[in-house]
């Protein structure tokens, strides 16, 4: 059969066989060298080594083949060796575990240390549907050293370790007494304002809002004074940070918001971060399937997604945890490293990209408010305007987050639901025009 096939093409064929044939043997014969090496290490190695091994390339095995040494001399080496290579496999198999432990104590030691941090102990787990993983961090250790002054003023104005807290500069005024105006109106005691000038500090104390206004000799103040818009929207990041850091959840709030009832009755506090949506129905506010469809993959056509529209970073609650202020310093982080990032799309990111291979994701527990209760301006606009039943209700704040005339529509809004004009919400088209 061989014969047939070897024309002139499989020659070569043939050569190669033979070759690996010849390769084949002289594996063999290393392999009996090394079995009789150590079966008969006083005597047979010298008498008549195995024939192949004279044209082996020398190999640690060969050393001691040569005809000048005495069969004694020759079988001590023999065995020095065999102990030497013995060695030499534990020693490396040692180097491979240290090198392995290495390798998991520098990946686990980031993680095993948070979370310590977060679980303390350890727990058995309960029986079947009594378990429940944690999303109640734990609150920080206060460390009023941060900042000494904020503290004392913290102390005042905070109801029970809370407060809602605005960042404002003058180009906001108007707004932010809209803003006041309706939080004094609903009886809140527990906000602040965070002034980004002088114009606004006098402002705030002139109509006995609190206010409070960052020593101008802190690094990040002179973000706010000359920094861009990016800048600044970083610095809000920052500022919070300190809020966390001496052991206050914080409610933070954009100033294009009014407060008709306060939210302070109506949080949830079991997560790091509980925002209010961008969303408008059930599904883009809670979180959908969003099924992708790809006909060409025949069988395979639909993809299935996890969608959910953003949470707003421009009002939202953040509890004093671990986690909450690794989510504040990672977006002021990105913020400052990415000059055309946008806040919204960054704070989004940081709190919901799992871990994957080169990044950590943050793992912050997170709950979305009620859509009706904590309301955007096109929920508002879109459907509860028009709709007998949901326009009857009054929900806690409305954010005019999505229109570009602020202000005419902030006051719309409070003649409707504080000053009951019926009318009040008609003249405004659904989107921007
Ligand atoms: C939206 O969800 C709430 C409960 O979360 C439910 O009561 C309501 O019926 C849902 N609305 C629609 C339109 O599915």
């Amino acid at each position: 059969m061989l014969g047939r096939r070897d024309g002139p093409l499989m020659r070569n064929n043939g050569q190669s066989l033979r070759g690996s044939r010849i390769v084949f043997a002289i594996a063999v014969g290393i392999l009996l060298g090394c079995a009789f090496a150590f079966l008969f290490p006083h005597g047979f190695f010298g008498s008549d080594p195995p024939a192949q091994g004279r044209r082996l390339p020398r190999t640690s095995l060969q050393v001691g083949s040569s005809p000048c040494e005495s069969p004694e001399r020759i079988n001590m080496l023999k065995s020095e060796l065999v102990s030497v290579s013995e060695k030499n496999v534990e020693l490396k198999k040692q180097v491979r575990e240290l090198t392995e432990k290495l390798r998991l104590a520098e990946q686990g030691k980031d993680q095993a240390q948070k979370q310590f941090l977060v679980l303390g102990e350890q727990h058995k787990a309960g029986p079947f549907g009594t378990v429940k993983g944690l999303r109640t961090n734990p609150t920080v250790v206060p460390g009023n050293s941060v900042n000494p002054r904020l503290a004392k003023m913290l102390e005042k104005v905070a109801v029970r370790k809370e407060l809602i807290v605005a960042l404002a500069n003058s180009n906001v005024k108007g707004m932010l007494e809209l803003w006041f105006t309706s939080i004094k109106k609903v009886g809140i005691p527990n906000y602040l304002v965070v002034a980004l000038d002088d114009e606004i500090e006098n402002f705030c104390n002139s109509n006995v809002v609190p206010v409070y206004k960052r020593d101008p000799d802190e690094g990040i103040d002179s973000i706010a004074r000359t920094g861009g818009n990016h800048a600044v929207s970083g610095l809000k990041f920052r500022i919070l940070r300190e809020f966390l850091q001496l052991g206050y959840s914080v409610l933070l709030s954009d100033v294009d918001i009014i407060y008709l009832q306060n939210p302070f009755d109506h949080l949830y506090r079991d997560s790091d971060v509980e925002s209010m949506t961008d969303g408008h129905n059930n599904m883009t506010a809670y979180g959908y399937n969003d099924v992708f469809d790809e006909p060409a993959m025949g069988w395979a056509r639909y993809a299935h997604t996890m969608r959910i529209w953003v949470y707003n970073s421009g009002f939202f609650y953040i509890r004093p945890t671990i986690p909450s202020i690794e989510l504040l310093d990672r977006v002021a982080d990105r913020l400052s490293r990415q000059p055309n990032a946008w806040d919204q799309a960054v704070f989004n990111e940081e709190l919901f990209f799992p871990s994957h291979p080169g990044y950590d994701g943050l793992h912050a527990s997170r709950r979305t408010m009620d859509f009706y209760l904590f309301m955007n301006s096109k929920v508002l606009f879109k459907t509860v305007r028009k709709d007998a039943k949901l326009s009857k209700l009054k929900p806690v704040i409305i954010h005019v987050n999505y229109h570009p005339d602020k202000f005419p529509r902030m006051k719309a809004i409070v003649d409707y639901y504080v000053n009951g004009n019926q009318d009040a919400l008609k003249s405004f088209p659904d989107g921007s025009e």
